[in-house]
């Protein structure tokens, strides 16, 4: 998309991504997406991540990820973000076509995930045919 049209445009538009398999040493910079998209919570280990997790990178630079715990009767997508300055560059796309890549390949038939909605990702969900299955609250119990 051209600089100034609908969307602001991302100078990494024009350069390689590629989404892979996360690795142990990938951790920091997960943490650091984490942190900087505000999906932390307090009190909560991001060092160690269960299912599968997917990192784009481009540039030898990890700007997003995405991670899903596989399941029946559905997978739940429990993270997904970009860092801010990669953000509108498509990363988001390319991460979701991943998964979803995998998770059919492991027999899954649908994914959940919470989007909370100060991100105002509505019509984003519905545009990629997913379907609010009713307004609610995460709630996490510490053990
Ligand atoms: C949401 C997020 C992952 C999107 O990543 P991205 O790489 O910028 O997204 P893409 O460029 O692939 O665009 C994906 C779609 O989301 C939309 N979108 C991207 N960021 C958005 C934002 N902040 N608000 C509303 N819509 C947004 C884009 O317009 C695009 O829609 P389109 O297909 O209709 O054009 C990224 O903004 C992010 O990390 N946000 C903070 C964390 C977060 O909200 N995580 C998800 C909810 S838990």
């Amino acid at each position: 998309m051209a600089k100034g049209s609908r969307r602001s445009w991302c100078p990494c538009r024009s350069v390689a991504m590629i989404v892979r398999p996360a690795r142990q040493e990938d951790i920091p910079a997960i943490i650091e997406i984490v942190e900087r998209c505000g999906l932390r919570i307090d009190g909560l280990d991001y060092s160690k991540w269960s299912g599968v997790v997917l990192v784009a990178v481009r540039q030898d630079q990890i700007v997003g990820f995405i991670s899903a715990l596989p399941g029946s009767p559905y997978g739940v997508i429990t993270e997904i973000g970009v860092l801010p300055e990669y953000q509108k560059g498509r990363a988001c796309h390319k991460l979701m076509e991943s998964m979803e890549l995998l998770l059919r390949s492991l027999g899954m038939a649908a994914w959940a995930g919470y989007v909370g909605d100060i991100r105002g990702l509505d019509d984003s969900m519905k545009k990629i045919g997913a379907e609010s299955t009713g307004v609610g609250s995460m709630w996490l119990r510490r053990l």
